[in-house]
């Protein structure tokens, strides 16, 4: 039984982490190698406090399950589950992984956040590669059910699967990847996306507010519910998916993406920090998630509805 879990990290996705496994009653040990945010992370626990519970239907949070460490070994030795956030980098990661096995309990699994890096080569210099994987989780973590299960080459099939058992334990949704890649499977599309907005910005067809109004106004609202596949079995009509091959396979020749980058100029950068501060319209970061949070909790409930309807 995982009961007590190791958060290496407490950033923006290591904050969001504590927040999940405390609203599903576990206990949490934490270390930063800045030993100076606890304070600031029990302020994020707080201020999250009342979407999580919302969403959860818990009733009270107990901080007394929450520690605060000053060193990686006090965090891990006594873990039954680890969970690595720190920045996104293979240097500092490797390191950070040869020094989790080294002070973990035999037969506990060890899954890092990352958000594309190999977990062969993350763990390269760990002492147990067959207990460790990606968990890659959405931000934020406290309210996006989905974390991709990543196994790296020496990944034992038993700890890929006791992952999967835990990950829903806390009310997620795993998504088991077969094997690894670069970017995993939502980031690789969100950088599709992505680089073809920097093209559009960085030629001056539209601005930050058209292309994000593009997303918000169609595929987006559709996105929650269906994603891309089942979205175009629809757009073919009454034959589904076989019409719309044959419709839109052509389009597939026209030069409908670049998807190679553009180059981050000084120029195309502030296009984009401009349109973006724009869109903000003087609101801070902790303004508009907390309206995100409060969104993201009403949808999930409105979406369970509808998504029975489809999957079962
Ligand atoms: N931000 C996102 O939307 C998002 C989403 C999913 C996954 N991730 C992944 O999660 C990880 C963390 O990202 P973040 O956005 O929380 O970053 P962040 O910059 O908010 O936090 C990183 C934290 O790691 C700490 N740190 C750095 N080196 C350390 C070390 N050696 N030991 C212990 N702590 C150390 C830093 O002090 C900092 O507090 C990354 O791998 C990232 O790719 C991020």
């Amino acid at each position: 039984m995982i009961k007590k879990i190791a958060v290496i990290g407490t950033g923006v996705i290591g904050t969001g982490w504590i927040i999940r496994f405390l609203a599903h009653n576990k206990k949490v040990i934490a270390y930063d190698k800045n030993l100076k945010l606890k304070k600031k992370i029990i302020n994020e626990i707080k201020s999250s406090w009342p979407h999580t519970k919302k969403l959860f239907n818990k009733k009270k949070l107990n901080l007394n399950n929450f520690e605060y460490v000053n060193s990686i070994k006090e965090a891990v030795k006594s873990a039954d589950f680890i969970q690595e956030n720190a920045v996104e980098n293979y240097k500092i990661k490797t390191q950070l992984m040869y020094e989790i096995g080294k002070y973990s309990k035999p037969n506990v699994i060890i899954s890092s956040s990352s958000s594309g890096l190999l977990p062969t080569k993350i763990y390269s210099r760990c002492k147990f590669p067959s207990r460790t994987i990606i968990g890659h989780p959405f931000n934020p973590v406290y309210l996006c059910p989905g974390v991709e299960v990543v196994p790296g080459k020496k990944t034992q099939k038993k700890f890929l699967n006791k992952a999967n058992r835990f990950y829903k334990s806390i009310s997620m949704n795993p998504i088991m990847v077969k094997k690894e890649l670069p970017g995993y499977l939502a980031d690789r599309l969100q950088e599709a996306l992505w680089r073809e907005a920097l093209h559009i910005i960085n030629e001056g067809y539209a601005t930050t507010k058209d292309l994000d109004r593009a997303i918000e106004d169609g595929p987006g609202l559709r996105w929650s519910l269906m994603g891309t596949f089942l979205t175009f079995h629809l757009a073919g009509g009454k034959a589904g998916m076989k019409h719309m091959l044959k419709q839109f396979g052509p389009a597939l020749k026209l030069p409908w993406t670049k998807l190679k980058a553009p180059k981050l100029s000084k120029k195309l950068s502030s296009r984009v920090i401009k349109g973006t501060k724009q869109q903000a319209k003087g609101k801070s970061v902790a303004m508009i998630s907390n309206i995100r949070d409060e969104y993201l909790v009403n949808l999930q409930k409105l979406r369970k509805k509808y998504e029975n309807k489809i999957r079962k």
